[in-house]
């Protein structure tokens, strides 16, 4: 009997997050309205200054606070589990391994950030935070989160999947937050894009500018906002997962994985399991490691490198990253997590270096690659995980093919249990393929003609 699954002891959890921006010296800065680097000082309005100091630190370790720690025992060490009957399903020699960010009780990774995101803002004095979700799952753990720290917590959801998906509102409210479809009329850019757009399905990019409205604009001066993906700080969180997967790995002998495999919407569950096995890539290590987005929504495989706004309103500063265009509103795909127009800064550098291989595959391939997932090892994923799957399903058929005993690794980042309505259109034949035309995209893409450009860098620091 091989092993399925490989379980850490709570005493060996990491008690240090990995941070890869000490090991990209070429990633470059934020830059303000005028076109300059922001200041920590800059940000203050949206964050507490202890999450300012993640954000812009280069030290490589960062402790991971005991209270934190506390509460990510609920749920972690999440076991590293081998799919053997997928192997066997597909017949082939390689190894697939899969990293179980479902346990968790929002049900996927999230949590691993909203959990020291509440804290560092209930230290710092915060009574309420803001934030935006797409597919709700990013809602539903800080949601969570808050409740644990005594936080009031504030979701502007894409209507869309607040349509889609109402179940994932209902959780919010379990754990005690209010869940608001976004655009909405409770701010003044969700008033003006209603105006403009009233049937439309919303993006995350109109729902971080209202979140971020509704938190600057508080007159207490105790609400702050909170990002779900993308920033560095949230990338540094999540790195808990590859921690822990290489010790599991190395539990069973394995030195290093072949090929290591996350979906990417703003690049957070990529980053979490990738970037500690990228640090191993840039010391030399033979890894390849896959970023994989929607056909809809190819914002590493067809975006520019460019900097551009996190949301539609152009409240956040400039980010050095891929990107279709801050105003890019993506088709309503069920894939609700992946439908962010930009990407993760230390992601984007991370491709910029050669260090990952985007891929894109259409929604489709997707469902079929899921519904083999459940008809094989039994559990349901989220819409999101199952790019990360199509990608597996792929590599261990190319390793079929080749004859290789290959080690595939990827993060199941979700469950799908509260995604049912995109499989139920998915097996009645109801929903299509989209592929962004090119004329679109080069409409979308106009937006950055005036912003400033970044410097394309990679290698060791000159
Ligand atoms: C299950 C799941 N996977 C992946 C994602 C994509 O986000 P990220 O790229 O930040 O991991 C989401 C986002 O909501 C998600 O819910």
């Amino acid at each position: 009997m091989e092993d399925v699954k490989i379980q850490l002891s709570e005493k060996d959890i990491p008690k240090q997050w990995y941070n890869i921006a000490a090991d990209l010296p070429n990633l470059q800065p934020p830059l303000g309205p005028n076109g300059k680097p922001i200041t920590p000082e800059m940000l203050t309005p949206v964050f507490p200054m202890n999450i300012i100091e993640q954000e812009v630190s280069t030290k490589r370790w960062i402790d991971i606070p005991d209270e934190v720690l506390e509460i990510l025992y609920q749920w972690r060490p999440v076991p590293l589990r081998r799919a053997i009957r997928l192997e066997k399903f597909l017949n082939t020699p390689a190894k697939i391994f899969y990293k179980d960010e479902s346990v968790s009780p929002a049900g996927s990774h999230k949590p691993n950030t909203a959990i020291p995101q509440a804290y560092y803002n209930k230290v710092f004095g915060i009574k309420k935070i803001t934030t935006e979700t797409g597919a709700g799952q990013w809602g539903s753990a800080l949601a969570y989160a808050c409740n644990q720290f005594g936080l009031e917590c504030k979701v502007y959801m894409v209507r869309i999947s607040f349509d889609q998906k109402p179940f994932r509102k209902l959780m919010m409210q379990v754990w005690g937050a209010n869940c608001i479809a976004s655009p909405s009329d409770k701010t003044e850019f969700g008033r003006q894009i209603l105006k403009e757009m009233p049937d439309t399905p919303g993006s995350l990019g109109i729902a971080i500018s209202e979140a971020v409205e509704d938190a600057v604009h508080d007159k207490t001066g105790q609400t702050r906002y909170s990002l779900g993906s993308v920033l560095n700080h949230v990338m540094l969180h999540q790195t808990i997962i590859g921690l822990e997967a290489k010790k599991q790995l190395e539990m069973i002998g394995i030195k290093k994985p072949d090929i290591v495999i996350g979906c990417a919407g703003g690049g957070s569950n990529f980053a979490g399991l990738t970037f500690p096995f990228a640090a191993d890539k840039i010391n030399g290590a033979d890894i390849e490691i896959i970023p994989v987005e929607p056909k809809a929504c190819p914002t590493l495989t067809r975006g520019k490198f460019a900097y551009d706004h996190g949301d539609t309103a152009c409240m956040t500063p400039l980010l050095a990253m891929h990107t279709l265009g801050h105003a890019f509103v993506p088709e309503a795909i069920h894939a609700g997590g992946l439908r962010y127009h930009g990407m993760a800064p230390l992601v984007c550098q991370g491709v910029v270096e050669g260090l990952f291989t985007p891929r894109a595959y259409h929604q489709l391939k997707c469902y079929e690659s899921a519904l083999t997932w459940a008809r094989t090892e039994g559990f349901i994923c989220a819409p999101e995980t199952s790019h990360a799957i199509a990608a597996a399903i792929d590599e261990a058929v190319k390793a079929r093919e080749e004859g290789k005993e290959k080690v595939i690794l990827f993060n199941y980042s979700g469950h799908g249990l509260m995604d049912l309505s995109g499989y139920n259109l998915y097996m009645s034949g109801k929903l299509t393929d989209y592929e962004l035309p090119d004329d679109i995209l080069n409409k979308s893409l106009e937006i950055l003609k005036d912003l400033p450009k970044p410097e394309v860098k990679k290698g060791k620091k000159e």
